[in-house]
This record gives C-alpha cells, sequence and structure tokens, in this order.
C-alpha cells in the first residue's frame, strides 16, 4: 500500500562507509519524499569537493558549514537527508536534529566499514599515515554518541540495499 504521510524528516547518521547515502536515496524513493546529502549540499554551495574544502579551510569550517546545512534542511519539508559521519557529533547538531527529525543509525562493524572506504580517497581524515588505525580510533570514539540516535539498524555488508530499506522502514514504524 502507499506509505503513511512523513511527518518528519529522517536523518541518516553512522560512520563513513555504513551506506547512509545509498540508503537513505532509496529509502527517499520508496518513501515518496526528497532526498537531501548535506555533504553533497555542502560541495555544491561551495563549488569545492569536501577534501578541497578541508584543504583550503580546515575541518572547523567544514563542521560550521555542516551545521548551517543541517540546521536549513531540517527546517523544510520532510525528506530523508543522509549525513556524513561526523554531523551527529556535535551535541548542538544532534539536539536541532532530535527535535525536529528521526535519526537512524545505520551501524556496521569496522571490517565492513573499512572494506568499503579503503579503496577510495574521498574522505581527509582518513588521509593519515594508517587510516585503518584512524578510521577504528573514530569509530571507537563516536560509537557512543551514534547510539544516541533514535533508532538503530545494521549494516552487515551482504544486505542488499534494498533489504536495508525494509529495515529501516520497519524501525521507523
Ligand atoms: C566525515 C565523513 C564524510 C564527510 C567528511 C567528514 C566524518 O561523510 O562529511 O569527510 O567526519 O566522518 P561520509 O560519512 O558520507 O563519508
Amino acid at each position: 500500500g502507499r506509505a503513511a504521510a512523513l511527518h518528519k524528516t529522517v536523518v541518516m547518521v553512522g560512520m563513513m562507509g555504513a551506506g547512509k547515502t545509498a540508503v537513505g536515496r532509496a529509502l527517499a524513493q520508496r518513501l515518496g519524499v526528497p532526498f537531501l546529502d548535506s555533504d553533497a549540499e555542502i560541495e555544491n554551495a561551495a563549488n569545492m569537493s569536501i577534501p578541497e574544502i578541508f584543504e583550503r579551510d580546515g575541518e572547523a569550517f567544514f563542521r560550521d558549514r555542516e551545521s548551517q546545512v543541517i540546521g536549513r534542511l531540517l527546517k523544510g519539508a520532510p525528506c530523508v537527508l543522509s549525513t556524513g559521519g561526523g554531523a551527529f557529533l556535535a551535541e548542538a547538531n544532534r539536539r536541532m536534529i532530535s527535535e525536529r527529525g528521526v535519526s537512524v543509525w545505520l551501524k556496521a562493524d569496522l571490517s565492513v566499514l573499512w572494506n568499503r572506504v579503503r579503496h577510495k580517497d574521498t574522505r581527509p581524515l582518513l588521509r593519515t599515515a594508517d587510516p585503518r588505525a584512524t578510521l577504528r580510533a573514530l569509530y571507537e570514539a563516536r560509537v557512543p554518541l551514534y547510539s544516541e540516535a533514535d533508532l538503530c539498524v545494521i549494516s552487515d555488508g551482504e544486505t542488499s540495499i534494498e533489504q536495508m530499506v525494509d529495515r529501516v522502514i520497519a524501525a521507523l514504524a
């Protein structure tokens, strides 16, 4: 049947490589609402890639943009909003998200995340001498914060995107 009207924006949170963008886009399509992505909004507004923004203006600048973009998008009509992996860390962001949206943590094991990010060069935070150790450190520091999300759905690396969407919809019900 037709999906019930969405009253709150569904905000996808979790580590880089968890599948926030892929699952978020498919979820939006299934729900018949727009899909928005805070990283893409920031890149489009700056006309620069995320690595370029980090390099030119620094992480603090990026975080500031990220908070502004998320705040603005949450004021619009209900949609699915995918956020960058660091977006749920700032308390002010978590508060905005919990006031205006429902947060879904896409939870994945470190090995799954690493396999998804290891061949890409799009994450400035992983441009370190030992990106695998960096990813593990970020993961360990962030899990306690992600666990404050309203809902949690496991992303195990074997489940298809459509099955992930089924799980998110079941969790939202
Ligand atoms: C970041 C994750 C990235 C992007 C930026 C910082 C993070 O988004 O926002 O590189 O702090 O984890 P994805 O989670 O979509 O990779």
